[in-house]
């Protein structure tokens, strides 16, 4: 009679659509980030909230630094559901959505709180109904690591100065755009390479946030840093698409709440911090920054970037008419 009763339940349970079983799961999540990272610290926070908003049902294993393999080898591992998170910068996910490149128009915004805003807009958020189509995964919220600026192994004057450097770029496309506009020779590779490359003068310089700067020491081999702030740098928190659909409605809820609290306190850290980072990197001896070099440093580059990517994506356009009312 009981094991009769069991059985009635669980056809009962099966036959419902949407009804399951209160599901374990161990999230695994990579990052190309170093542990150090705030976005480290924030996909571990995550975890803890995972825990407690589900009763303890939920978890969280991340993989830092690239553990995994590259930021488009994680985006195929999510892809075939092989990995169920990742932390990813919206400029490698410009490969495989094209609206995504307007985050990285140059000189978009003037600093680090508009930055924020701009990423908490309904115009960015609804980029990301691109993410399932594009590249099976489904984007639960944006991020950043700060606004990115330049350093050189020389001094850097002026735009000629850039002219033929060897300057490692993130694989992105419309970051190439926008290096290649100034004549350097951009060469794109993973940020766990960079720090080697910059050592061993493979390449000559870098764009790069103050956290990473920090957290790498690239000052090391480059002396000289341009406090350009010539653009964003976002993220995108993402699941698995094969992984979401295995998910509950409940636990899409969980995911969904514990991953928008933690991009929620990584932007306002990064928002708060950006100054102080800049103040610790003045302290670096031996490290010459020039700050305040504006958009006119580059001539009419933004004009010219804006001509070639408003051809492939509106958002250029709605996202420079948004920033206008800042
Ligand atoms: C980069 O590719 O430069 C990068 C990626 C993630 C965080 C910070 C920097």
């Amino acid at each position: 009679m009981k094991y009769f009763t069991t059985a009635v339940v669980m056809t009962a349970v099966m036959g419902i659509p949407g009804a399951s079983l209160a599901q374990e799961k161990t999230f695994r999540v990579g990052l190309i980030t170093p542990q150090v990272h705030v976005w480290n610290q924030e996909v571990d926070a995550m975890g803890v909230t995972l825990g407690e908003m589900s009763g303890g049902r939920l978890a969280v294993t991340a993989f830092p630094s690239g553990q995994l393999g590259s930021e488009e080898t994680m985006l195929q591992q999510l892809q075939t559901g092989a990995l169920d998170m990742a932390w990813l910068t919206t400029a490698g996910l410009t490969v495989r959505v094209p609206d995504l490149a307007a985050i990285h128009a140059p000189f978009l915004v003037d600093n680090i709180a508009d930055a924020a805003k701009v990423l908490r807009s309904d115009d960015a958020r609804e980029i990301l109904d691109a993410l399932p189509a594009a590249t099976g995964t489904v984007g639960l919220c944006y991020a950043m690591t700060g606004m990115r600026q330049i350093m050189a192994k020389n001094p850097m004057a002026s735009a000629q100065d850039l002219d033929g450097l060897r300057f490692r770029i993130t694989p992105a496309p419309p970051i190439q755009t926008f290096f290649e506009m100034f004549g350097a020779a951009p060469a794109p590779m993973p940020l766990t390479q960079v720090y080697d490359a910059l050592a061993n003068g493979q390449i000559d310089a870098i764009d790069m946030d103050h956290e990473s700067i920090l957290n790498f020491g690239y000052h090391d081999h480059a002396k000289h840093m341009l406090e350009t702030n010539h653009q964003m740098f976002g993220m995108v928190a993402l699941v698995s698409g094969r992984v979401w659909a295995t998910l509950s409605d409940e636990d899409k809820k969980i995911v969904q709440d514990a991953a928008q609290k933690h991009c929620d306190q990584t932007v306002d850290r990064f928002v708060s911090e950006e100054d102080s980072k800049l103040e610790r990197l003045k302290a670096v001896e031996g490290l010459t920054i020039t700050e305040n070099v504006g958009p006119e440093f580059f001539g009419d580059i933004v004009t010219r970037w804006d001509a070639e990517w408003s051809d492939k994506t509106p958002y250029v356009a709605r996202l420079r008419e948004l920033t206008k009312s800042f």
